[in-house]
Order: structure tokens, then C-alpha cells, then sequence
């Protein structure tokens, strides 16, 4: 691992250090609230639909210009396989399979194939996942088969060629630990290095490479010859402003409810101090030299989305999302019983602040990229 650059070249890992770091993986509580009360992720998850939504033509493109049906056809079991990275407990990611499937289909009627394959889903997320959510919401008239596949998506999780198309939408944000650097001298008193400081930013950044790298890494080994993947994933652009991100705000005042409530002797300000967002907003140069870095695919599209807040921002909803996404960590860093009152407080802040209801501080920059494993076409 290169420790000079964190742009540099992309490092493979030995299977010793990967061994190393599988063990030392922090990313345990880096699942979404499950079950479907009101809580819940399956029902505070719209800004994560919205961003889907906003992919759905730009997958059928892709597909209808990308897919090599013939390539499809060595398959002796004539079965497409699709896995989800990072799929959470639905619905979103049976709308993305569902989008994912209806482009396919399009293109083997297109293509004069009559036989369509047989369709097989594999949704993969962390161990911890509410899977037994997710099957039991599965829609009565799917047209595929399931299947689930629990672990880190930064390690191998398919045997070797077997993948068709891989999606990944909303998850690869999320680093698999706090770098040592951040923990060992702190943060300022801030939850997250956005607008702070180089020496904190810096090793986040390569912490982004190494999980990227061995992400990418892992999905070259299980992906197909000329098979697809389409990631969807939140950004901040060369250009993006600090002081306008609404995201970034929102953490701000994230953080400063955490202070109120150690001043009020709710936990130690050392908890605060030592609570850090496992998240990460890479560029899109970031994304290009890190993909071209591992030689595996070529980039058949990389493309800015607009931020589902760009319109018209629904603080309240972002807010709920943000505590169906945060609250396990939460939990697990603070202790019980402080999720309600700090999203609470943190609600009360983002919708007083008059600066989040204005557009210009939701242009936060998600992306959307296709790739293709390169072999034969
Ligand atoms: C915000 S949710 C997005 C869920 C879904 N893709 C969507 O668009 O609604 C992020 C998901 O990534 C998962 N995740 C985070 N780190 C992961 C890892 N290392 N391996 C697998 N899943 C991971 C989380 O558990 C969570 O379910």
C-alpha cells in the first residue's frame, strides 16, 4: 500500500494483509436499522430510492449498449446472475434489480433471443443485515430466483467468473474502519474530515483506496468476462463547496447536538471526541484513477448526478434516513437510549436553520458509473 500518495497507484493487497485486515474490520455496526416500524430503514429510505430513480434510463442505456448477449449464452445453465452490493433490507434494492432486469430482458428481445435466461439474484450486505426482513418484503410476482450472499463487500463473497452484473448503489461511502491516524490524534472535536483538516482528510482518503481498491479487486475476480457493474455513489466534486453542502451541514449540526448532550452529562465529551463518521465523498478524478489504477475494467460511462435535495430539500426526511442509517453506530458508540433524543434535537436544529431549506446547499454530487470487466467483449 503506497502511504505517500492516497492517489497514487492502487496497491493489490497480499492475501496476508488481506487476511489481516478481514480480521481487523471495524465495519460490524455499519448496518441500517432493520424492521418495518416506523424507524426502520425500509421506511425511511426515499432519498436513497430518489437516487435510483435518477439511474434508471442510464442503466437501460448502458445495458442496451454494453451487454454482449452472445457472451451470455456460454452459460450452460442459461442463467443471468445479478448480485446487489450493499443491499440493505429493501424495497430500493428490488426496484434496482427489477430496473436491472427489465434492461436485460429489453435487450435479448432486441437481440432476437427468444430463450431469455433464467434470472438469479444474489443480495449481499453485512452479516449483521435484517436478511430476514428483506426475504419476507421479496415481491410475490418476482420473475427471478434469490439468494443471499452476507459479508463485507471489500472481500471476496463468488466463486471466480461468475457474476454477469454487479450494482452497488449508496453503500461504498462507507469505509471498513476509521483510519489509525484520525483515532489516534483526533478530530477537533468534528464527527467527519469534511471541511477540516488535511492531516485528517488525508488518511480517510487512503483508507477510501485501500476499501476501493480491494472492492474493485474482489468484484474483477467474480465478474465474468466482459461483465457489467454499475455503481451509484456519493461524491464531492473537485468544485463542490464545503460551506454549501447540505450533507456537510447536516453533520456539522450532528456534531453539535452530541456536544449539547455531553454538556447536559448524557455521555463524556471523550465519547464525543472519539466518535468519528465512518463515511467517505471521493472525487470523481478520485474514482477514475483508482478504477484505471487495477487495469480490470474500462469505464464505459462516468457521469454526475444531481443530489435527490437539489429540488426541493425534504429536511425532515433526510433527517429520519440519516437516523435509520446512523442509529445502530450510534447506539453501539453511546449507548442505548440516546438515538431518539439526539435525532430529536438534531431535527429541531436542521429545521431551524434557515440556510438547508435553499436549494444551493443540496448540490451535493452523487455519481453514476458503468464499468465492464475487461476480456472478451
Ligand atoms: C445507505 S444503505 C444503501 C442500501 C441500498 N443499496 C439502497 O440504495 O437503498 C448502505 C448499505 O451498505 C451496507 N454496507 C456498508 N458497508 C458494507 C460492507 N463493507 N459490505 C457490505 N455491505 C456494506 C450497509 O449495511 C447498508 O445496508
Amino acid at each position: 500500500m503506497k502511504k505517500d500518495h492516497p492517489f497514487g497507484t492502487q496497491a493489490h493487497m497480499h492475501t496476508a494483509d488481506m487476511e489481516e485486515k478481514k480480521f481487523n474490520e471495524t465495519s460490524r455496526k455499519h448496518y441500517m436499522k432493520g424492521g418495518d416500524g416506523p424507524d426502520s430503514y425500509s421506511r425511511n429510505s426515499e432519498f436513497q430510492k430518489q437516487v435510483l430513480t435518477s439511474a434508471e434510463d442510464l442503466i437501460h442505456q448502458q445495458i442496451d449498449e454494453h451487454l454482449n448477449i452472445q457472451n451470455c449464452r456460454f452459460d450452460p445453465l442459461n442463467t443471468f446472475r445479478i448480485a446487489d452490493f450493499g443491499c440493505s433490507i429493501g424495497p430500493n434494492t428490488f426496484y434496482a434489480v427489477e430496473n436491472i432486469i427489465s434492461a436485460v430482458k429489453n435487450k435479448y428481445e432486441k437481440s432476437n433471443q427468444n430463450q431469455t435466461p433464467d434470472f438469479q439474484v444474489f443480495f449481499n450486505d453485512l452479516i449483521e443485515n435484517d436478511f430476514n426482513t428483506l426475504f419476507r418484503n421479496l415481491p410475490s410476482n418476482r420473475t427471478y430466483l434469490v439468494a443471499a450472499a452476507p459479508g463485507s463487500f471489500y472481500d471476496r463473497l463468488f466463486p471466480k467468473k461468475s457474476i454477469n452484473f454487479a450494482h452497488c448503489s449508496m453503500a461504498l461511502h462507507w469505509v471498513s474502519r476509521i483510519p489509525k491516524e484520525v483515532t489516534e490524534r483526533g478530530n477537533n472535536g468534528k464527527i467527519h474530515y469534511l471541511g477540516g483538516e488535511k492531516e485528517v482528510k488525508e488518511p480517510y482518503a487512503a483508507q477510501y483506496e485501500e476499501d476501493f481498491g480491494r472492492f474493485l479487486t474482489a468484484r474483477g475476480d467474480e465478474l465474468v468476462d466482459g461483465g457489467l457493474m454499475a455503481l451509484l455513489a456519493f461524491g464531492f466534486a473537485e468544485g463542490d463547496v464545503y460551506s454549501l453542502s447540505g450533507a456537510g451541514m447536516v453533520f456539522e449540526m450532528l456534531g453539535s447536538c452530541l456536544e449539547d448532550m455531553a454538556k447536559l452529562g448524557k455521555f463524556t465529551k471523550e465519547k464525543v471526541d472519539s466518535f468519528n463518521l465512518p463515511f467517505y465523498f471521493p472525487s470523481e478524478s478520485e474514482l477514475k484513477a483508482l478504477i484505471e489504477a487495477t487495469g480490470l475494467f474500462c469505464i464505459e460511462k462516468i457521469a454526475k448526478m444531481a443530489s435527490p435535495m437539489s429540488h426541493k430539500p425534504d429536511l425532515k426526511g433526510f433527517t429520519s434516513s440519516l437516523k435509520a442509517v446512523l442509529g445502530v453506530l450510534i447506539e453501539d458508540h453511546f449507548g442505548n437510549g440516546v438515538v431518539e433524543e439526539l435525532f430529536g434535537r438534531l431535527l429541531e436544529k436542521v429545521l431551524e436553520s434557515p440556510i438547508l431549506s435553499d436549494e444551493k446547499y443540496w448540490k451535493d454530487t452523487n455519481y453514476f458509473v458503468f464499468l465492464k470487466r475487461n476480456g472478451v467483449n
